[in-house]
């Protein structure tokens, strides 16, 4: 479904990012650049994948991220695809959440998705089409308790995606954007929770359990490829019914 596609995957160490990047590879993109801070991760990639390529790139560093743009482009002359995926979470009730916590989390999640799209975009729109996905969550939707500062984040990309598909398509580019909001996910992310939370979770969601990684980058996949061209500014819930 991707053939021939250069596509960029944020956070592609390890759990959701890491499973996008792998089904995008398989999908037969040309070239999927697999972008995170933990290299330690990333070794075995290039040895499974040809068509992966491990780049150590923090997505708050807008200097490295103009420069590996620059790079991309002049090697292959376009970017067809964007996933904004890198995350972090730093979580506490909100009497207790310290600035520090905040300001790291919404630099990650927030300012890091406007520094990616912002020097991919113009690429994108250049050639007159691409796809931008960003992971939203069912928190930026409903809100979760001691979530404040992720909750603020993950309902601001659902913003930015529906002002990036009616500014990036102004000029007849078929530049789409949409969000993934996954619900509960098996990733190291959420690996260390208590049992008792993940029973929890589980009983409120109606298919009865948490998903895995695969079923949100086969959703991430359909919207970056050509079958999802009339779909943009969009919000795509892959939650097994959490948020009804
Ligand atoms: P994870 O913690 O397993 O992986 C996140 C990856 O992002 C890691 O490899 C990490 O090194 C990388 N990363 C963190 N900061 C970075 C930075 N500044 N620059 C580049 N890479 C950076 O997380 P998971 O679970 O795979 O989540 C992926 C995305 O999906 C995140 O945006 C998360 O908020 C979102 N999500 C996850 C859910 C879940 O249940 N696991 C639910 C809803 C949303």
């Amino acid at each position: 479904m991707l053939k021939d596609k250069i596509c960029i995957v944020t956070g592609g160490a390890q759990g959701i990012g890491r499973c996008i990047a792998e089904v995008f590879a398989a999908e037969g993109a040309k070239k999927v650049f697999a972008c995170d801070m933990n290299m330690d991760i990333m070794s075995d990639y290039e040895n499974r994948f040809s068509n992966i390529e491990a780049v150590e790139l923090n997505v708050c560093d807008r200097d490295a991220i103009s420069a590996f743009v620059t790079d991309v482009k002049d090697t292959y002359g376009r970017i067809d695809v964007l996933v904004n995926n890198a995350g972090i979470t730093r979580d506490n009730l909100l009497a207790k959440m310290s600035e520090k916590d905040w300001d790291m989390v919404v630099d990650v999640n927030l300012k890091g998705v406007f520094n990616m799209t912002q020097h991919v975009s113009p690429v994108m729109i250049e050639n007159g089409a691409g796809s931008i996905i960003t992971m939203s969550s069912v928190v930026g939707t409903d809100g979760n308790i001691g979530q404040t500062n992720y909750a603020a984040t993950k309902a601001g990309v659902i913003a930015m995606t529906k002002s990036w598909a009616k500014e990036f398509s102004r000029k007849g580019a078929q530049v789409r954007a949409n969000c993934v909001a996954p619900g509960f996910i098996k990733t190291p992310m959420t690996k260390d929770l208590p049992e008792k939370v993940i029973a929890y979770m589980e009983g409120k969601t109606p298919l009865g359990h948490m998903g895995e990684p695969e079923d949100i980058a086969q959703a991430a996949l359909f919207l970056a490829s050509d079958r999802a061209r009339f779909i943009t500014g969009q919000l795509l819930k892959v939650d097994g019914g959490l948020v009804i």
